[in-house]
Order: C-alpha cells, then structure tokens, then sequence
C-alpha cells in the first residue's frame, strides 16, 4: 500500500509540476502577446492623432484669407481668423513665417516675430517639399517661451525619484515634447508665400494616453486599479501618463529603468517585458518615438498590471496542488479501507488461532467475501469444527475407559474379597478331599469320583491363590539371580507334563549375560505363565523358541518366549493384559496370567511386549533392567 501511495504521489507532483510549469509560461506569453499588440494599437492612435494635427494645417495653410493677407503683405489681416482656428482646435501654438522661415505671425504669442524658423523640422520639410509635415519635435525651454509662454510652465516637470529609475544629472525637465505640424502657404501659381505650423505640446497631455488607454483597455480593472496604462516619454521621463502614484497622482516626473532606456531610445528597439513601472509589476511594451530625422527622442508605452495573471498562475497552481492533493487523499482513503478489509479478516484469523492455541474449540471466524481471504476463514472454521469433533470423541473415549477402569477396579475388589473368603474352605475341601482319597481302597467304585473332587478342588484352590496374588501383590523381594537359572527351572518343572510332550524347546541364550536382580520367585512366576500360554496356544505340538539378549545401551536383559500358536487376533491383542480376558473354555483359564506377570515386570521397572500374527504365532518378549545391588533384600 505504500509503494502504491509513493508511486501516486510521485505521479500526481510530478504531473502537476510539470503542468503548472507549462501553464504558468503560457499565462506569462499570453499577457507580453496581448501588450506587444496593444502597443501596435496605441502606436496607431498615437499616428491617427498626428495625422489629425497634419490635417488641420494643411486645411488652415490652404484657406484664401490667410492666402490674400500674404499676397498683400499684410499677414496681420489673418490674425484674428488664425487665434480664432488655433482656440477652436486646442493648439498650443500656431505661427505664420514668409517664404524664408522667418516668423511673421504667432497667433499664442502675439508681437514676438522676426526669427527664422527654417531650421525646424517640419518647417524645413514644408518649404522643401512645399507639402505638409508632421512629427515630433523636442523643444528647448527657449523654443517653448517663444512660440506660447503658456507651455513652459506645462512643460517644466520635477523628476521624482522611483526604484527603478535610471539615473540622471538635474532634478527639473524644462523641455518639452511637441507633436508640430507644417504646411506651406501657396499663391495661386504655386509659389511658396509663407508657412503655417502649429503644435500641440504632449506634456501633460492626458487626451491621448487617455485614448489609448480607453479605447485598448476599455477601462478594465483589477482589485481597485487600472489594467493598462499608457504613458508618452521625453527622453526617458514620463511627461503624459495614466500610471498612478501610490497617492493617485499622475506619476510624472519618473522615469524609466536603464535596461529599457538603453534598448528603446540608445538602440531605437522595441522592449517587451516584465518591468517595475513606478510602483507595481507591470508587462510592458515599449517603443521609440522618433523625430524626423528617425531619431529617438521619446517613448510610447504600454503595459499591463502583472498581478492579475500572476494570482491567475497562483490560481492554476493551487488548482493542480488541490487536485494532486485531493488524488493522493484519495488514494490514502482507497488504500486505507482496502488494507482494512485485508487486515482485518487475517487479524480476525490471528486472534481466533490464538483462542484455538488456548483450547476454546467454540471459536469461529466470520467468512465475509469470497475471495482467498474467505476461504482461508471458511478452512479454518472446518479445521476448528473437525479438531472439537475429535476433542470430544477423545472426551467420550477417555470417559469410557475411565468408566472401564472403575468397573475393573469393583470387580477386582470383589474378586479379591471372594477370593479370601473362598480360601479357606478351598484349603479345607483340598485337605479333606486328599485324606478322603487316600483312606480309599484301591479298588473302591468311588475313587474316581473323589478323583475328579481332588482334582476339581486342587484347580478352584489355584485360582482363588491367583485371585490373591493379583488383588494384593507382593512386593519383590529381589536378590542377585541369574535368570537362566529361572527359566530353567521353569522347564524341569513343566516338562513332565503332558502338555510339553510333544513340543520342542529351542534354547538360543546370548553369551556372557550378567546377573539380575530380581525376585527368583515372581520371575519364575512370569516365565511360567508365559510358557504355559505358548504351549496352549500350540495346543501341546510346535516349537517353542526361548531367547535372551543383553542390551548394553540400555543396560537390561531381553528374553523372548516365540511359539508357533494360533497367534492373537487385532481385537483381543488391546485386552490381553485385562485381568480375567480369557479366550480359554470355561474352567480352563482365569484370564490373570498375563494381568499378574505385567504387574511383576512393572514392579522390576521392566516392560512386557508382545508381537503376534494369527495362524503363525506369538512373540512375548520380557525386558528388565539389571537393577542395583543396592535394591537387594527390599
Ligand atoms: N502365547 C499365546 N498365544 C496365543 N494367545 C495367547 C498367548 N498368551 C496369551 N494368549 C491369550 O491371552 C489370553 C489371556 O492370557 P492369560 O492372561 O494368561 O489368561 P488365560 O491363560 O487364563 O487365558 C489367553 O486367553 C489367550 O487368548
Ligand atoms: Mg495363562
């Protein structure tokens, strides 16, 4: 889950950064596009306007009145008409001058003639041309006395000191910039009589930046402050302008960087690019004005408040940031509830493996999906289902034979009291019924009878001497013995009867076995029984192997009785060592050999085993440790 997190949260800051990047630029583009275009359009008003002023002289220079006052000589006939044309049309000054360019008539400054003029630009290009002509024009403080005292106060400009301004000698502008248009006066053979020119002087001219600013605009706002504005340099200081100082003042007097300076009026270039105008981040576009002669005497400018596109980037930003962060968000929730359905049925297994570990059997785990994870719980719940089957039957079994064992323990405990009430009885029926035999002639008709008592008697006497020895065993009074000894005795014991007739007897006794200690009679015991069983099992015919060893890892002595009997079925094999299990005829077995010897090999910390296959034989196999001297006589 969380290289899945990692690997998304990588994607989505990767996506976004790149997106932001690439957005962010092309806002940046857009707004230098937009305001390199606006200014082609303020260089065309700033022409329309011009080509106003152009129109003008060339109507005022061909109107009859001013024609026949120069034809007669007397220029001062169109005085009236011409501060008439120059009040009407908002001119700064209109100046009549002869055929050489020497002032005759100034219509704003009345009585002040006799200079020549035919070094003025637009003067020189109408006597020249003898056509009209327009352009821009700095005027010297002097220049601007003469022709309208009026413009040398509008023009003088405190230079205010800004951020960016450039640096510069003098703190006033004296100068001014005057947009001047010329047109020559003609008689009616196209002889030259005179020149009439007229300027509007721009400092401090709001109506074109204005204009511009209006029409390109369209007084767009943006948190309180103008979108675009316009302004018109002298050389490099605002002289017309619509920026504003902090205080709402139009901020003239300042000037521009350096950077724009250099590139605008030193190279004659176009400048596009962010700039600090005054006092705010504008996107600005510069260009030259020139005067006639091509050179760059102001600026035209526009620019745009950078502040909308940048909030519009921070906006595009923010968006992509609150996208990416909401994706990733999601992804965490997504993930975090995936994981829970994960996490939360293994935890549900953990814990209920635990109560299993602990034994609560009860336990189930719920199966909600039938994915891997449900059938991982739903085996788990048949596995815990399947152990409390098998726990209870091994309940229910141990039940049993703890039910077994204590109905064992009361039948034992009355066989063992019947057994010592029979006793003495017994041992007065065998006693009596011997006497009884004895005193009888040979030839008596009842001897057979008393026979059968005797012998009846004598078999009930040793079962009830079994019963005795079962119910309360004797504890081994063991000495050092060798056990050959034992079985052999055993043998020479048996082998008089007729059972043993036909039975062979194969001794395989290991070399070099030492000594036991054990109880001689209690082993006799043993070996007797299990030898009688072999021989009944072979019911009196078959060979009887009897083997010893001696396991020196375990320090104890092996000896096995093999017979070649009937052998002991699956069934009876688990009941074998049960006091009174008998497979024998009735009156012919009590069931307690084996249940004694077990007692009596057990009692000598040894084991009895047995190996048996039904139709081949039986192999009981006695173990005992050798013992210690030590246990001698106890
Ligand atoms: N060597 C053997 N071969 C076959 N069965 C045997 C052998 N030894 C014991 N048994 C079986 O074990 C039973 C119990 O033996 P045991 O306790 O000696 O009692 P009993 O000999 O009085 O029947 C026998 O009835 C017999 O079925
Ligand atoms: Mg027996």
């Amino acid at each position: 889950m969380l290289a899945f997190l990692l690997i998304i949260g990588l994607l989505s800051a990767m996506f976004s950064g790149v997106a932001i990047f690439l957005i962010g630029n092309r806002v940046l583009d857009e707004a230098q596009n937009r305001v390199d275009s606006d200014l082609s359009a303020a260089r065309q008003m700033y022409d329309a306007y011009s080509a106003a002023l152009y129109d003008l002289v060339r109507f005022s220079a061909d109107r009859f009145y001013l024609r026949d006052a120069l034809i007669a000589g007397f220029p001062d006939i169109a005085a009236g008409e011409l501060r008439g044309t120059m009040l009407r049309e908002g001119l700064d000054f209109l100046t009549l001058t002869d055929a050489d360019g020497v002032v005759s008539l100034r219509a704003a400054h009345p009585g002040v003639v006799g200079d020549s003029q035919a070094g003025d630009g637009v003067v020189a290009a109408a006597l020249e041309s003898r056509l009209p002509a327009v352009g821009t024009a700095v005027f010297a403080v002097d220049r601007l006395a003469a022709e309208a005292p009026a413009m040398v106060e509008r023009a003088r400009l405190e230079l205010v000191e800004t951020q960016a301004a450039r640096a510069r000698e003098g703190t006033v502008e004296t100068s001014g910039l005057v947009l001047e248009a010329a047109a020559p006066v003609l008689d009616y053979n196209g002889e030259v009589l005179g020149v009439l020119y007229v300027g509007r002087l721009l400092s401090r001219r709001v109506e074109i930046v204005d204009l511009i600013k209006e029409t390109i605009f369209s007084g767009e706002r943006y948190r309180g402050e103008d979108i675009g504005t316009a302004t018109i340099f002298l050389d490099d200081v605002r002289i017309a302008t619509n920026v504003l100082n902090e205080d709402g003042s139009r901020a003239l007097g300042t000037r521009v960087s350096e950077e724009v300076y250099q590139r605008v009026i030193l190279e004659g270039q176009r400048w596009v690019g962010r700039a600090y105008v005054v006092n705010d981040w504008y996107i600005t576009a510069y260009e030259p004005i020139t005067d006639l002669a091509g050179d760059p005497i102001g600026m035209l400018y526009v620019g745009i408040l950078e502040q909308p596109y940048t909030d519009l980037r921070t906006r595009t930003t923010l968006l992509f940031v609150g996208i990416a962060v909401a994706g990733v968000a999601l992804a965490v929730v997504i993930s975090f509830v995936i994981s829970r359905r994960l996490s939360n049925p293994v935890r549900a297994l953990v814990k209920a493996s635990r109560q299993v570990a602990e034994g609560n059997l009860e336990v189930q785990v719920p199966v909600n999906s039938r994915d891997e994870l449900g059938r991982l719980a739903g085996a788990f719940n048949s596995m815990a289902a399947a152990l409390k089957a098998r726990d209870e039957q091994l309940k229910e079994f141990a039940r049993k034979r703890v039910m077994e064992s204590e109905r064992l323990a009361v039948v034992g405990q009355l066989a063992a009291d019947v057994a010592h009430e029979l006793n003495n009885p017994m041992q007065g029926i065998v006693t009596y019924s011997h006497l009884l035999l004895e005193k009888l002639p040979a030839d008596d008709p009842q001897r057979v009878s008393v026979q059968k008592i005797v012998t009846q008697a004598n078999r009930c006497s040793t079962i009830v001497r079994a019963l005795l020895d079962f119910s309360r065993p004797k504890k081994p009074a063991k000495k050092l013995a060798n056990l050959y000894t034992i079985i052999e005795e055993c043998f020479s014991l048996l082998e008089a009867r007729a059972l043993f007739h036909n039975i062979e007897v194969v001794r395989d006794y290991a070399e070099g076995i030492p000594q036991a200690v054990v109880d001689p009679a209690q082993m006799q015991q043993v070996f007797m029984n299990l030898i009688i069983n072999a021989a009944e099992a072979m019911g009196g015919a078959g060979k009887l192997t009897v083997t010893t060893r001696f396991e020196t890892a375990r320090r104890s002595i092996q000896i096995t009785f093999r017979d070649t009997g009937h052998g002991i079925s699956e069934e009876d094999m688990a009941r074998i060592f049960d006091p009174f299990f008998t497979t024998k005829e009735v009156g012919h077995g009590t069931g307690l050999g084996l249940a004694i010897s077990f007692g009596i090999v057990k009692e000598h910390g040894g084991t009895i085993t047995v190996e048996s296959q039904v139709g081949v034989g039986t192999a009981f196999t006695v173990e005992l440790p050798l013992g210690s001297v030590a246990e001698v006589g106890s």
